[in-house]
C-alpha cells in the first residue's frame, strides 16, 4: 500500500504534456498541435476542477486521497490499522505515528512548531504539545501567521455520542481545545454527531439524542467558557440552521461515491445515510455554517483539535473546500489514549475492563488500575530491580504522560521505573493518586452543570466576538 495516491488523470495530463511538446518540436501541422493544445487544457481545466489546484508540471496534487477509489485509505499498513471506527496494531508500544505521518501526508509537530505556538501565544505549550500527544498537524503555521497578523481563526472538535458513559480518553481533545481556547481567545464550536451513531451502531434517534445532552454536560465540565463556545447536535442543528443544511448540500455535490468509497472504504451493502454523512461532518469547517457567530462571513480560518483517527473526514474536507470557494480547515491530530490493557488498541467504552470512565469511584479507579493496567515490568521483584521495567510498553507510564503535568517528575519516574528503582505497584500507585483527584473534581464540576446551561450551550446565538 503506498503513501502517495496518484490522481488517474494525472498520467494522461503528463503524456498529453510530452505529445504536444513532442509534435511542436517536430513541427507537426498545426491542426494536429491545436487538437492537442485542446486536449491539454481540458485536461488541465479537469484536474483543477477535482483537485482543485493548478497542475503543475510532474507534482501530484497535494492531498489527492479523496480521489482514490482504490479501496479504503485506511488500509493495513504493516500491522497498523487506522480509521474512524478502528484502531490496532501488534504493537505494544502503540501506533508508529510517525508512519501514520507518511501515510496521512500530515506533517510533524516538531520541537519548531511547539517553540513557536509558545512565541506567539507567550504561554509555555500544554503538555500535550511538549510530549508529542498532539503530534501531527496540517497547515498550522498557515494559522499562526495569520494569527500574527491580527487575523483571527475559530476551533472546531467534536464527538460521536454512541452512550452515556465517557472515559478518560474522551477528554483528552476537549482538554487541548480548552487550552487553545484560553490562550488564543478565539471562538469554538463543538459537534455533537448523534446522527452519525443512529447510522452506525443500533441505537435509536432519542436514545442518541440524549446521550448527545448527557455528553454536553460532562464537556461542559471541562471548563469551557459559554460566551466562547457553541455546543450543538447534528439531529437539531441539521434543521434549525439552513446556512448549516446549505454547506452540508454544497459539500455532498463535490464528493462522488467513487471518492468515499476510496477514504472511507463504504460498500454496496451501507445505507446511504453513511454514505452522506461526512459532509455532515466537514459542514462545521467552514465559518458561514454559523452566521450567528460570524456574522454571514465565510473566510474565517477553522482550525479542528481531534484525534487522528478523523483525519479521513478532514482530508475530504479540505480537498472540497478550495472547490466551494472555503479556505481549508487547519488540523491538529492526537495519538490514542490506549487501553488499560495495552497501547494495541484505543480504550473503548464498550469494553468496562480496558476503561476509566468518569463515573468511576475512587476505588474503581484503584481497582482498575491495579488488577488490569498493562505492566512493562518483570516477573519478580528481584528481576525488576535487576533488569529494570519498560516504560514504552506500561500503560501505567503512558497514562502519566498523558495527566502528571510536571515534566521533572514524569521524567524521574521514567528514569526510576527503566533502573528498577521504582517497582510497578509504586508506579500503579502514582497513576491512582493522579487519577483520582482528576476524576472526582471532574464529577464535581459536572454536578454544577445545570439543564439550563446545557441549553444555553446548545442554543445558537451571537458569541462574545465581533467579526
Ligand atoms: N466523528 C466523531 C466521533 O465519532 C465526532 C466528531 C464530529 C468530531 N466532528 C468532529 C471529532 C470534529 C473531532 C473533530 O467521535
Amino acid at each position: 500500500d503506498t503513501d502517495v495516491t496518484i490522481y488517474p488523470g494525472l498520467l494522461s495530463l503528463t503524456s498529453q504534456g510530452e505529445l504536444v511538446r513532442t509534435l511542436k518540436t517536430e513541427k507537426a501541422v498545426k491542426a494536429d498541435i491545436d487538437a492537442a493544445v485542446k486536449l491539454l487544457l481540458k485536461l488541465k481545466a479537469d484536474y483543477k476542477q477535482v483537485t482543485g489546484q493548478d497542475y503543475k508540471a510532474g507534482c501530484p496534487p497535494l492531498e489527492s486521497t479523496v480521489l482514490e477509489d482504490t479501496g479504503p485509505a485506511a488500509a493495513v499498513d504493516g500491522e497498523d490499522m487506522v480509521d474512524p471506527w478502528n484502531v490496532s496494531t501488534t504493537s505494544a508500544k502503540g501506533v508508529d505515528y510517525d508512519k501514520l505521518i507518511v501515510r496521512f501526508g500530515s506533517s510533524k509537530v516538531d520541537q519548531e512548531l511547539v517553540d513557536r505556538i509558545e512565541r506567539v501565544s507567550g504561554k509555555k505549550p500544554h503538555r500535550f504539545l511538549r510530549r508529542g500527544i498532539f503530534f501531527s498537524h496540517r497547515d498550522m503555521h498557515q494559522v499562526l501567521d495569520a494569527y500574527e497578523k491580527n487575523k483571527s481563526f475559530y476551533l472546531y472538535t467534536g464527538r460521536g455520542p454512541s452512550s452515556e458513559a465517557m472515559h478518560v480518553g474522551h477528554l483528552i481533545p476537549f482538554i487541548f481545545t480548552k487550552w487553545l481556547q484560553d490562550t488564543f481567545d478565539i471562538p469554538l464550536v463543538i459537534q455533537l454527531t448523534d446522527d452519525e451513531k443512529y447510522l452506525w451502531k443500533d441505537l435509536s434517534l432519542e436514545d442518541c439524542h440524549r446521550y448527545a445532552v448527557e455528553n454536553a454536560k460532562d464537556i461542559i465540565a471541562c471548563g469551557f467558557d459559554v460566551n466562547k463556545t457553541f455546543i450543538f447536535s447534528d439531529l437539531d442543528y441539521m434543521g434549525a440552521s439552513p446556512d448549516f443544511y446549505r454547506n452540508v448540500v454544497k459539500i455532498q455535490k463535490h464528493v462522488t461515491f467513487n471518492q468515499v468509497k476510496g477514504i472511507f472504504g463504504f460498500g454496496d451493502s451501507d445505507c446511504i445515510g453513511k454514505i452522506a454523512f461526512p459532509a455532515i461532518q466537514a459542514a462545521p469547517s467552514f465559518s458561514n455554517s454559523f452566521p450567528q457567530i460570524f456574522k454571514g462571513r465565510k473566510d474565517i480560518q477553522c482550525l479542528i483539535p481531534c484525534a487522528i483517527d478523523q483525519d479521513p473526514y478532514f482530508r475530504m474536507t479540505r480537498d472540497v473546500a478550495p472547490r466551494i470557494g472555503y479556505p481549508k480547515p487547519a488540523l491538529l491530530h492526537s495519538t490514542f489514549f490506549p487501553a488499560l490493557q495495552g497501547a494495541q488498541t484505543k480504550m473503548s467504552a464498550s469494553d468496562a475492563n480496558s476503561s476509566i470512565f468518569l463515573t468511576d469511584t475512587p476505588k474503581q479507579i484503584k481497582n482498575k488500575v491495579n488488577k488490569h493496567a498493562f505492566s512493562g515490568g518483570k516477573d519478580t521483584i528481584e528481576e525488576h530491580r535487576k533488569y529494570g521495567g519498560n516504560p514504552d510498553v506500561d500503560v501505567s507510564f503512558m497514562y502519566l504522560t498523558f495527566f502528571l503535568e510536571d515534566d521533572e517528575q514524569l521524567d524521574k519516574i521514567r528514569q526510576d521505573y527503566a533502573s528498577g528503582a521504582l517497582l510497578t505497584g509504586e508506579l500503579k500507585k502514582r497513576l491512582i493518586d493522579t487519577l483520582q483527584p482528576m476524576i472526582t473534581a471532574h464529577q464535581e464540576r459536572r454536578k454544577q452543570v445545570t439543564e439550563e446551561m446545557v441549553l444555553k450551550f446548545m442554543t445558537p446565538r451571537p458569541l462574545d466576538f465581533n467579526f
